[in-house]
């Protein structure tokens, strides 16, 4: 029997990391998740109660409670989720509480590929292919902008750079789990590629680990 294939996929807001991720995940048939809407969805039901989404002690039993069947939720993709998402994802019990699932997502029969912050880093550290994916804060805002526009969403480039830049912050300081390439990924900087691009790009740096 074949080997199960894990690719772990990371990197900064609005890289295209969703996007490579949905591709590779039909072409290697693996089953994905995109662990960003567990955040996300944390992020949302604890806005709805009306807690207060910096104190860890009122975040970790909403991230303990969350039903996993909800994620998939149009709603949750949008900017102002991420932002919640963000703030909810530095608290050391709701990611705890979150990394069991994603792990059991990760060793089901037939491989997975997920993405997110810290695949590589500490959801998956074994996983066989990891690669994390970057562009310039300007043009990962860029590409948002132009997404929202096309949405028919009216928003301004600097606004979405200010927000991007304060998503990498807070990402990239916080004390647990912070975003970072795992020694061993693979940097692929999508900043001068088109999307078929970055996918051929992945789909090599796969393959030649499978072959090996
Ligand atoms: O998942 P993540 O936030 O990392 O990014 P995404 O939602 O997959 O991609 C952000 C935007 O960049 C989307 O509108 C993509 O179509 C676009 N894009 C890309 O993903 N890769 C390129 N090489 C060029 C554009
Ligand atoms: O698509 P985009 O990169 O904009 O956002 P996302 O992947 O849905 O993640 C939203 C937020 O959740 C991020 O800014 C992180 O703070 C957090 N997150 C995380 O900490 N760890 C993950 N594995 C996934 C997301």
């Amino acid at each position: 029997m074949a080997k199960t294939l894990v690719i772990a996929i990371d990197g900064p807001a609005a890289a295209g990391k969703g996007t490579l991720a949905k591709r590779l995940a039909i072409h290697y048939r693996l089953h994905y998740l995109d662990t960003g809407l567990l955040y996300r969805a944390v992020g949302r039901k604890a806005q709805a109660a009306g807690l207060d989404l910096d104190n860890p002690e009122e975040m970790t039993p909403i991230a303990r409670d969350l039903n996993f069947h909800d994620i998939d939720e149009p709603s949750l993709r949008g900017r102002e989720a991420g932002e919640l998402a963000s703030r909810v994802a530095a608290h050391s019990g709701v990611r705890q509480a979150l990394n069991a699932f994603q792990r059991e997502f990760a060793a089901q029969p037939g491989g997975a590929l997920l993405d997110g912050r810290d695949i590589g880093t500490v959801i998956c550290p074994d996983a066989d292919v990891k690669i994390f994916v970057t562009a310039s804060a300007e043009v990962r805002a860029r590409r948002r902008t132009d997404e929202l526009n096309a949405k028919g969403r009216t928003v301004v480039y600097e606004r979405i750079l200010e927000e991007v830049r304060q998503r990498d912050d807070r990402d990239s300081n916080r004390a647990v789990s912070p975003l970072k390439a795992a020694d061993d990924a693979h940097l692929l900087d999508t900043s001068e590629l088109s999307i078929d691009g970055v996918f051929r790009k992945a789909c090599s740096l796969i393959d030649a680990q499978i072959s090996r």
